[in-house]
């Protein structure tokens, strides 16, 4: 990873720039990096996006969005003006020659020619071609490496229309020029996933199928769909968490030890992983993976409607909002070990968290109790920290065993705020530093492995909908996936009840 790269002048050209996540997190993520010296001295921002505005009512936005999302509160007077004196809107038409022919005019006026100049594409998807297509049209980005273009996801929707997109894409730029956006990788916790498992000798031995008896991945939110129901009904939980932040977590969790941290070494091997998935058939569906949407009921004392009654959603609609699944790696580190999978909305709390379940001791010396296995729970969020779970015999007379943890957090232990994931993913495109991006050859896989669970779904309206009440961990088919094979789900650390060690609250 290039930590130590000296930042050249920098244009950031921000599309859909009147939207939700340019105001919720790309802007208050710049904003953090400009604070802390990491921005060059010279840089600026484009916004563009179809809406009239001017730069100040646009600026006057964007400190709304600081202010109200920005990890430190309230933006500084004196810092914001000096921050804002670099940002520009532009009011445009997405399919107008004349606009990117403008937009290139300008970024190549002044100091902007030598700049390094980003694209964030943070509009709505239906618009990636069209705005690649059109600035490949006027210039030649090929192998210009201080042009770079940042894809929000949803990459596609299947695995012919990531191909699509992929091919537009590189029609125009390079592979080494494209920044496919998966902000969980640019999460503190799930990058320290690589230093857990490869700075430290003690893990690499017993993390195999020898000792680990299956991996659970939960991301949960509590909340619904709220005000999303109109992208949820073209997504569902399996393109919109599966496909991509659960199966990276699962890469980083199964991949091979690295030989460097080069940005291809990383995500050769992340793909390794991918394409060692076994497939599921499409007769198997139902035994690998379960799909839920939730009733209506009561979060937090306040009733709560149906996904189905939520805004933007059809009354009949039969897309899934929650989502378990099992899969198999078939190579020789994890033949036979389970990786099961769930996530969903309106589940019983905000957690996404990895869970190695060891295998139990092979003989029981203490003959009055049962051993547990031990347990490692990498917690992503919302406390970022380590808990193992490992046994110890109870102070009295007699040998008694019990269960106790070690942990930590990342707050306890390195006393700073972690920054926003789009902070690092953001600060690595200025560097040109690739290594938390996907590559299309992930995506494509990542598509890929789910193409029959996609298929099969399509085609057939579940007759049980909804089937989870808010607040259940998903619907029975859920347990049963597990419990068939003589396991059950685990309890997020954090959310265990009667928790006083405030891993978690
Ligand atoms: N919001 C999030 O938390 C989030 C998280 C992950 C990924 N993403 C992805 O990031 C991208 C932007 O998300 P967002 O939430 O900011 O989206 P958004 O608010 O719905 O849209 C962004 C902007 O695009 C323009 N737009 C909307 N519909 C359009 C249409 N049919 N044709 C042309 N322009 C249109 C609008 O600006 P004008 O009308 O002014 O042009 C809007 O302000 C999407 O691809 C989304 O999937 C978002």
């Amino acid at each position: 990873m290039l930590r130590d790269v000296k930042i050249g002048p920098t244009v950031i050209v921000i599309f859909g720039a009147s939207g939700d996540l340019t105001r919720r997190k790309i802007i208050p993520a710049i904003y953090n990096l400009f604070i802390d010296g990491w921005l060059p001295e010279t840089f600026s921002i484009v916004g563009v996006a179809r809406t009239a505005s001017t730069d100040e009512a646009f600026c006057h936005q964007l400190r709304e969005g600081v202010d109200t999302f920005s990890r430190r509160g309230k933006a500084k007077e004196e810092e914001w003006s000096k921050f804002a004196s670099a940002i520009k809107y532009m009011a445009a038409d997405y399919n107008d020659r004349q606009t990117y022919l403008s937009l290139l005019e300008d970024l190549d006026a002044g100091w902007r020619q030598s700049a390094n100049k980003i694209f964030y594409l943070a509009t709505p998807p239906t618009l990636f071609t069209v705005i690649v297509e059109q600035l490949g049209q006027l210039k030649a980005f090929r192998g210009e490496k201080n042009y770079r273009i940042v894809i929000e996801k949803p990459f596609g929707k299947d695995l012919e229309s990531a191909r699509a997109l992929n091919q537009s894409l590189t029609e125009v730029f390079d592979e080494a020029q494209i920044y496919r956006i998966d902000h969980y990788l640019g999460k503190e916790t799930v990058q320290n996933i690589l230093a857990f498992r490869f700075a430290n000798a003690m893990w690499e031995p017993i993390w195999n199928r020898s000792y680990i008896d299956h991996v659970q991945i939960t991301v949960a939110e509590k909340v619904g769909v709220g005000r999303r129901g109109g992208y949820y009904e073209g997504a569902g939980a399996l393109r919109d968490m599966v496909q991509n932040h659960l199966l990276q977590v699962m890469c980083l969790v199964a991949m091979e030890p690295p030989t460097s941290f080069q940005a291809d070494e990383i995500r050769n091997k992340r793909v390794d992983v991918l394409s060692a998935i076994r497939p599921i058939e499409k007769d198997e569906v139902e035994k690998f993976a379960v799909r839920g949407q939730y009733d209506r009921g009561v979060v937090d004392d306040q009733p709560v409607p149906a996904y189905r009654e939520e805004e933007n959603v059809a009354e009949d609609s039969g897309k899934e909002t929650f989502v378990a699944m099992k899969l198999y790696i078939d190579n020789w580190r994890w033949q036979g070990v389970p990786f099961y999978l769930r996530t969903g909305k309106h589940l019983p709390g905000r957690v996404s968290e990895i869970s190695l379940q060891f295998r139990p001791v092979p003989h029981h010396p203490f003959s009055d109790s049962v051993t547990p296995a031990n347990r490692l729970a990498i917690q992503i969020e919302p406390k970022e920290g380590i808990m193992l779970r490992t046994q110890a015999k109870e102070p009295g007379l007699g040998m008694k065993i019990k269960p106790v943890e070690m942990h930590y957090t990342y707050q306890e232990v390195f006393k700073s705020a972690s920054p926003e994931a789009y902070e690092t993913l953001l600060l690595d495109v200025v560097r040109g530093d690739p290594s938390l991006f996907m590559r299309n050859d992930q995506v494509e896989m990542a598509w890929s492995v789910l193409g029959s669970v996609l298929e099969i779904w399509e085609n057939s309206i579940p007759v049980d909908f909804p089937n989870y009440a808010p607040g259940e961990w998903g619907p029975k088919g859920a347990e049963d996936l597990i419990t068939r094979d003589g396991r059950s789900w685990l309890v997020p650390a954090c959310l265990e009840s009667n928790r006083k060690d405030g891993i978690c609250p």
